[in-house]
């Protein structure tokens, strides 16, 4: 499956890159040809020696190597492969490439490169949760960095959480999705997702407590099976997925303006949490407070955007799907939603507080759809994207 493919492998100092032997074995195995380069500090844990025996290529690791520069310059180098992997990712890698710093062989590879990058992450759960390395990861992945992992689970250094490297067999897996047509290469897909932020006055604005999440994990999982998507977004907590075109938007009418420029499209999946009402009159300069006299909001009615594309006379997506988050009479509610928008699927779901399906990372939706309510067992909000957009690609072939 990878015959034939140039791999770039960085391997960076973490303890995870013992694992780079078999990584390079089982590319090589399927095909791939794996040019391996290794930190100074990747060298500390896995030996050039060990790596070149199993790469069958020697190792590159200086920036200023005169027989390398001689046969082919670090520039060349970085170019000449049909992907770039990076594993282990380490926190200090992915500043590196976020901040564009290339005080090394790996990091200049890394900005002189115009080949994709796929990166799979490894660290201590406390640099993965750190805001800095989640900044550097929010600006890899809208740079269109790839990734894979980091898994749950135990680590060397005794702690649990997050952080774990991927193991090979994951990257390898990552790495040949990457070359392979899926069953919506070629569509277009269309993603809305996050809350809208609709102003009161330039400071204050009125929200919902949408992540994002749901409809981030559903425009990366279209974009896994190879669709073309486009995801506007509301100001989500989530980052937004790599390898889709971001809109960013605030409010109702903005979304619905960036919905009707991304059109047309194949399918549309509405998982945003719009704003139902925007402040009739929001002011334009900041409301003072005066003591004694409480401002009153007018409120005016935001268009509805998956009421407004279902019922296109003409360009209608060939399948609209909206969500349906209720409290109560799930089903009951939902249907009728199916029926007044005129969208084909409805996802509907119980947002109760109790359920801590808002803000949180599992999901349990039922499908509405011609075909009756089907009921999916509560998973995580990624596994209810990969299945929904299996269905969305069975439903356009
Ligand atoms: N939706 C939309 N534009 C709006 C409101 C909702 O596109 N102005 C979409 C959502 O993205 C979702 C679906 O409509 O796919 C249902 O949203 P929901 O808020 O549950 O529906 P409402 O029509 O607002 O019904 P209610 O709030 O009364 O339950």
């Amino acid at each position: 499956m990878l015959a034939g493919k140039r791999i770039l492998l960085i391997i960076g100092g973490g303890v995870a890159a013992f694992k780079a032997p078999d990584l390079i074995r089982r590319l090589r195995e399927r095909g791939a040809s794996v040019t391996p380069v290794l930190t100074a500090a990747g060298a500390e844990f896995v030996t050039p020696l060990t790596i070149s025996a199993v790469a069958g290529e020697r190792v590159h690791n200086a920036l200023f190597d005169l027989t390398t520069e001689a046969e082919m310059g670090h520039i060349q180098l970085s170019r000449s492969a049909d992907l770039v992997v990076v594993a282990p990712a380490t926190a200090d890698l992915m500043a590196k490439m976020a901040q564009g710093l290339a005080n090394d062989l790996a990091s200049t590879l890394l900005l002189a490169t115009d080949t994709p990058v796929l990166i799979a992450p490894a660290m201590n759960v406390r640099m993965w949760d750190h805001p800095a390395t989640q900044r550097n990861l929010a600006t890899l992945k809208s740079d269109g960095i790839a990734m894979v992992g980091p898994n749950e689970g135990s680590m060397a250094c005794g702690e649990y959480g997050p952080g774990r490297m991927s193991e090979p067999l994951e990257i390898v897996a990552a790495i040949e999705a990457h070359f392979t047509a899926g069953p919506l290469t070629g569509k277009r897909v269309l993603v809305t997702s996050g809350p809208t932020h609709e102003p009161i006055d330039p400071v204050r604005y009125i929200a919902n407590r949408s992540s994002g999440a749901q409809g981030t994990a559903i425009a990366r999982a279209l974009a896994a099976l190879g669709a073309e998507v486009v995801f506007v977004t509301g100001p989500a907590s989530v980052p937004p997925p790599s390898g889709v075109q971001v809109v960013k938007v605030e409010t109702a009418k903005e979304m619905l303006e960036a919905v009707q420029a991304a059109l047309p499209v194949d399918a549309a999946v509405f998982a945003a949490a719009v704003a139902d009402w925007r402040v009739a009159s929001a002011s334009g300069s900041k409301i003072k407070k005066v003591k004694g006299a409480l401002p009153t909001l007018e409120f005016a009615e935001n268009p509805d955007i998956l009421a407004t594309v279902s019922q296109m006379q003409t360009g209608r997506p060939g399948l609209v799907v909206g969500f349906a988050a209720e409290t109560d009479d799930v089903v009951a509610h939902a249907t009728a939603k199916r029926q007044r928008k005129g969208c084909d699927w409805i996802v509907a779901n119980d947002v109760s507080p109790a359920t801590g399906i808002m803000g949180g990372t599992e999901n349990a939706v039922i499908l509405i759809s011609d075909d009756g309510a089907e009921e999916w067992p509560r998973m995580g909000k990624d596994a209810v994207a990969a299945r929904l957009a299996e269905r969305v690609a069975g439903a356009l072939a």
